[in-house]
């Protein structure tokens, strides 16, 4: 596949998402110079971002590997496999792994923040879980009340999307979580992010155009 034949993923005001092949590789690329204008500032510095936390989840099975990041295009390793919302994980082993997973991240100091959105997990083509786009995860590796709280988020994201999907293997305690979301007043004084999100989705009303995914919050 030559670089001109690549297949197009989304495109929104924050640029575009492709699948391209470099040096016979498969690998996504995230292109900043298709973002909009005034959006440029904002997609570079989220790109940025995600390139921080790709290096430091570097060789984790189940999140794709940093390819490169020059300001203007991210390259990340492809992952074969269909996004939540289309493979619909029935199995009760796709949440263990999701689990695992997400315990790996917390390990070492990063958070998603984005998980309610179906289109940022993905189902393998093994039926294992994989972990997209961490344009808005925590990446400065502190892990105080607010880290935790965060990671807590996490969770409780995957585990509405277990409720959906594969709802009879829920555990006891996991049900008694996903009736205590973090209270609102605090994720919003700890964190611009969740700004971020909000005017994302209300003004630019991009946020979520990939695939149709739900989001659950
Ligand atoms: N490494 C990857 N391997 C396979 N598919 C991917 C990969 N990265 C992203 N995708 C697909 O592209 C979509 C958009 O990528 P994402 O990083 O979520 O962009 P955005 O930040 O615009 O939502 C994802 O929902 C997923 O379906
Ligand atoms: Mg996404």
């Amino acid at each position: 596949m030559p670089n001109s034949d690549s297949i197009l993923l989304k495109a929104d005001e924050l640029g575009r998402i492709e699948i391209v092949e470099r040096d016979g590789v498969r690998v996504i690329r995230r292109d900043i110079r298709a973002a909009r204008w005034w959006a440029r500032a904002f997609a570079r510095r989220a790109a940025a971002r995600e390139a921080r936390a790709l290096a430091k989840l570097a060789g984790i099975d189940g999140v794709p590997s940093l390819v490169g990041w020059d300001g203007r295009e991210l390259l990340r390793g492809y992952i074969a496999g269909l996004p939540m919302q289309q493979a619909q994980p029935r199995d009760r082993a796709y949440y263990r792994q999701a689990l695992r997973l997400l315990a790996q991240l917390h390990r070492r100091g990063i958070v998603h923040n984005d998980l309610a959105k179906e289109p940022n997990w993905l189902v393998r083509d093994d039926g294992r879980p994989a972990l997209v786009d961490f344009q808005i995860a925590w990446t400065r590796g502190r892990r105080g009340r607010l880290f935790r709280l965060l990671a807590r988020e996490d969770l409780r994201h995957l585990l509405k999307h277990k409720r959906t999907y594969c709802d009879h293997a829920l555990s006891t305690r996991q049900r008694a979580m996903l009736q205590s979301p973090a209270p609102h007043s605090r994720l919003w004084r700890a964190t611009g992010k969740r700004l971020y999100k909000l005017i994302a989705r209300r003004v630019f009303g991009y946020w979520d155009n990939e695939g149709k995914g739900r989001v659950r919050d």
